[in-house]
């Protein structure tokens, strides 16, 4: 359904709605961001544009002759996604050398300044062949799109098209630019690892957006700061205004929600309780679980490494306590990622050679990406360990102590963005300190059931108190607030 006095909308990200399969079948996505656009999109006259991901993808965006291809939602609402192929060459430039590690390094603060990775010809080259085709390529899809309508809205989605919005903007003034930053911004010295002329790149397309956004009011100052640290730029902080180019950039923070609703029916599935099942029946005194991609970010070495120094000093919880780890593999075509499931591997068989027994194994790595199995996990935890080195908002520690039932402690790196909502009822931790790590298993594992209860509650209302819609509607209001222009009713 379109509302036909809306104006025309476009989204914009690298992964889509959808992916195709070989023999022709969709796959949709899941979590509570591609809920939330699809939300958006299908009650709009809008398409969502995306990378062709696979090479099925690139098959049938062929197929679509460049057209866009009708998506039907699960609840009959319909919208359009095109799919965009660019040159594969040119793709492995843009994801795996400059979106990542490059960007992603920039903006955790990965890059290891006494060590590679470097920047070299190569990484130059990636940046002008791969990163700027990438988001030329998807610009021209846009520019298409908009064409012949009036005021357009166009909402960019992460680190991977930080060039796209200049390349609109060039093309037609008058679009109205809304850019959703997922990912931390980080200070501004830890830009100064981008050579002069790509980081003024990266910084004149973003602020080619008439609004920035980001999950946390700390990235959101790092944004500012950088603005007139690295461009000279006149800054309001207060308002969270930048001044460029005679227009005003408006800064802003949107802590994304997850989509509770949709997660406890996920619980309630038969798939999830046959997981249980499976789960209670091999289940020692004590569980902790971590749930994430195997990203450097997530810091799962030290994770483990404080669970060996925790079992190490405690002794008497030998045999009484399992680590579950679910990591997905992730960005295996990047070497550090690849060396780092490695690493994950090895350390997990050093620690349950050292501490385990026959009939008990310490740690259970689970390197799979199953929605059911970690829904069925968060259910039972008693611990749930989140202890990312820098994240920018973290869905996980939103989503398990939404469904545990034991009265599960949330231990909680104060570098996630989730910290800023969540800090008070977590365990804080800072996650460059092993011993306060495992300081933190212990306290949470020997904590009484009151304070547990109370601090599990304390999480469950605040990860109930907003919706990815209400998400979507507090940027929709300020899209409205700034251009005047009506995208339509409310999502949430
Ligand atoms: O956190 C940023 C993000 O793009 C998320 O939206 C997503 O879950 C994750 O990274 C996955 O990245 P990729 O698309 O590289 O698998």
């Amino acid at each position: 359904m379109s509302t036909d006095t809306a104006a025309p909308l476009v989204l914009v990200s690298n992964r889509g709605p959808v992916t195709f399969e070989d023999d022709g079948s969709m796959s949709r996505g899941t979590g509570g961001l591609v809920t939330a656009l699809t939300g958006l999109a299908s009650h709009r006259d809008a398409v969502w544009i995306a990378s062709a991901m696979t090479p099925a993808d690139a098959k049938r965006a062929q197929e679509a002759g460049g057209r866009p291809i009708d998506i039907r939602t699960p609840t009959g609402g319909e919208y359009q996604v095109k799919l965009v192929a660019s040159d594969a060459e040119a793709y492995d430039g843009f994801y795996n050398i400059v979106a990542n590690p490059m960007l992603w390094f920039i903006q955790h603060y990965l890059w290891d300044l006494s060590n590679a990775p470097d920047i070299r010809r190569h990484e130059i080259d990636a940046f002008d062949y791969g990163y700027r085709v990438v988001n030329e390529d998807l610009a021209r899809a846009v520019i298409e799109e908009i064409d012949g309508r009036e005021h357009p809205v166009v909402m960019v989605h992460d680190y991977h098209f930080y060039l796209l919005p200049a390349l609109v903007r060039a093309a037609r003034p008058d679009v109205f630019l809304h850019h959703f930053v997922h990912i931390p911004w980080t200070q501004s010295d830890a830009w100064r690892v981008l050579p002069n002329r790509l980081r003024e790149e990266v910084f004149r397309g973003i602020l080619a957006n008439d609004i920035v956004g980001f999950h946390t009011r700390s990235y959101r100052r790092n944004f500012l700061q950088c603005c007139e640290d690295l461009m000279g730029l006149e800054v309001d902080h207060e308002a969270g205004v930048v001044r460029y180019e005679d227009r005003e950039v408006w800064v802003r923070a949107y802590p994304l929600p997850i989509d509770a609703r949709a997660t406890l029916q996920v619980a309630r599935s038969a798939r999830v309780r046959q997981f249980e099942t499976e789960l209670l029946r091999r289940r020692r005194d004590h569980l902790i679980l971590r749930v994430d991609r195997a990203d450097l970010s997530k810091n799962v070495l030290r994770g483990f490494s404080a669970f060996d120094l925790f079992l190490e000093q405690h002794p008497e919880f030998a045999e009484k306590v399992t680590f579950v780890a679910q990591l997905m593999p992730s960005r295996t075509d990047v070497p550090e990622y690849a060396e780092y499931l490695e690493r994950i591997e090895a350390l997990v068989a050093v620690v349950n050679h050292r501490h385990g027994t026959p009939d008990w194994m310490p740690i259970q790595l689970k390197l799979r990406d199953d929605l059911e199995e970690a829904v069925a996990a968060y259910k039972h935890y008693d611990v749930l360990l989140v202890n990312a080195m820098f994240d920018g908002m973290n869905l996980v520690a939103k989503e398990g102590p939404l469904v545990n039932e034991r009265g599960g402690v949330s231990i909680l790196s104060e570098n996630t963005g989730a910290h800023e909502e969540l800090g008070e009822f977590a365990l804080s931790v800072n996650p460059f300190d092993i011993q306060e790590l495992a300081d933190a298993i212990h306290s949470a594992l020997t904590m009484g059931e009151g304070r547990r209860a109370e601090r599990l509650d304390g999480l469950k209302a605040i990860v109930t108190e907003r919706d990815p819609g209400d998400w979507i509607d507090e940027q929709l209001a300020d899209i409205r607030k700034k251009a005047g222009v009506d995208l339509g009713p409310p999502v949430g």
